[in-house]
């Protein structure tokens, strides 16, 4: 069901102060469900309907980056039910989605311990990787199997052993140079990070990346995550303001400049 569009957020959006990169924890499926007395994987499938509604709203506005975190490696520790469920809904809807997403210029990545998931998922993902590889429009990013700890602990491991091996130098490793060696290597951190559902945790998602994110947090759960919901995030984003540990003076002095 799409909720009705308010017009007034849309059009109260400044379409030059939008974030390019948001990344969503996309919780509370199983709490919607429930609520409606349906078991957790009806809310899964309900939580699909969102994806693609975010995914193509945040298409034609103009969003360059779409970071979605669809399973954790904590996630894993689920009952095995739901875990099997939620690896068909995926292979099933990456299957359905691919020709869409192609079709709306969005190109796949994935981000996460790959070789963690089943071989038909991996499958299906490489082959809609493929399909979207020359698309230009919205980035759209799955954290799958993905953990910071797990991404955090990889690239340490991986540059002590090039530093072993002589590839890099100690003197090397900066800030730029660990960023490289992260799974979001090739896209800019997230300006905006929203978690649905009423948690205010971080649960192990980009701790590295939102260093400076703006953080959104709303009682909605997923599901019922829609347009209207997101325009209504970008909205109090629009109304922050970001200092990066500047003062609030040298921020306005700043914008005056540049106005
Ligand atoms: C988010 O919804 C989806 C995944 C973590 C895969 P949940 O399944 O966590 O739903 P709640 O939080 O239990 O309601
Ligand atoms: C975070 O949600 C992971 C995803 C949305 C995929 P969880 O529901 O697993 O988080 P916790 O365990 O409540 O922190
Ligand atoms: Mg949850």
């Amino acid at each position: 069901m799409v909720q009705p569009l308010n017009m007034d957020v849309l059009q109260s959006l400044d379409r030059n102060k939008l974030p390019r990169h948001i990344a969503i924890i996309m919780d509370g499926n199983g709490r919607w469900a429930k609520e409606r007395g349906h078991d957790r994987v009806f809310g899964h499938h309900e939580g699909v309907v969102s994806v693609r509604e975010i995914v193509k709203c945040c298409g034609e506005i103009g969003i360059q980056y779409l970071t979605l975190y669809a399973f954790s490696t904590e996630n894993w520790n689920r009952p095995k039910e739901e875990v099997n469920a939620l690896m068909e809904l995926l292979v099933n809807t990456i299957r359905k989605e691919a020709e869409e997403l192609k079709k709306n210029n969005v190109r796949l990545h994935v981000i996460g311990d790959f070789d963690s998931l089943p071989v038909i998922c991996q499958k299906e993902l490489n082959e809609a990787m493929e399909m979207t590889a020359s698309n230009t429009g919205l980035n759209l990013v799955l954290a799958l199997s993905y953990s910071s700890k797990w991404e955090i602990t990889k690239a340490v491991h991986d540059i002590a052993a090039d530093t072993i091996n002589g590839k890099i130098k100690l003197a090397d490793i900066t800030d730029g140079l660990f960023k490289s060696y992260l799974s979001t290597k090739n896209f800019p951190d997230p300006e905006l990070m929203i978690r649905t559902s009423g948690e205010h945790r971080i649960s192990n998602y980009l701790l590295y990346q939102l260093a400076y994110a703006e953080l959104y947090f709303t009682d909605v759960h997923w599901p019922a995550f829609r347009r209207q919901q997101l325009y209504e995030a970008l909205f109090d984003y629009q109304q922050r303001e970001r200092r990066f540990g500047k003062t609030s003076e040298q921020i306005q002095t700043n914008t005056a400049q540049h106005a």
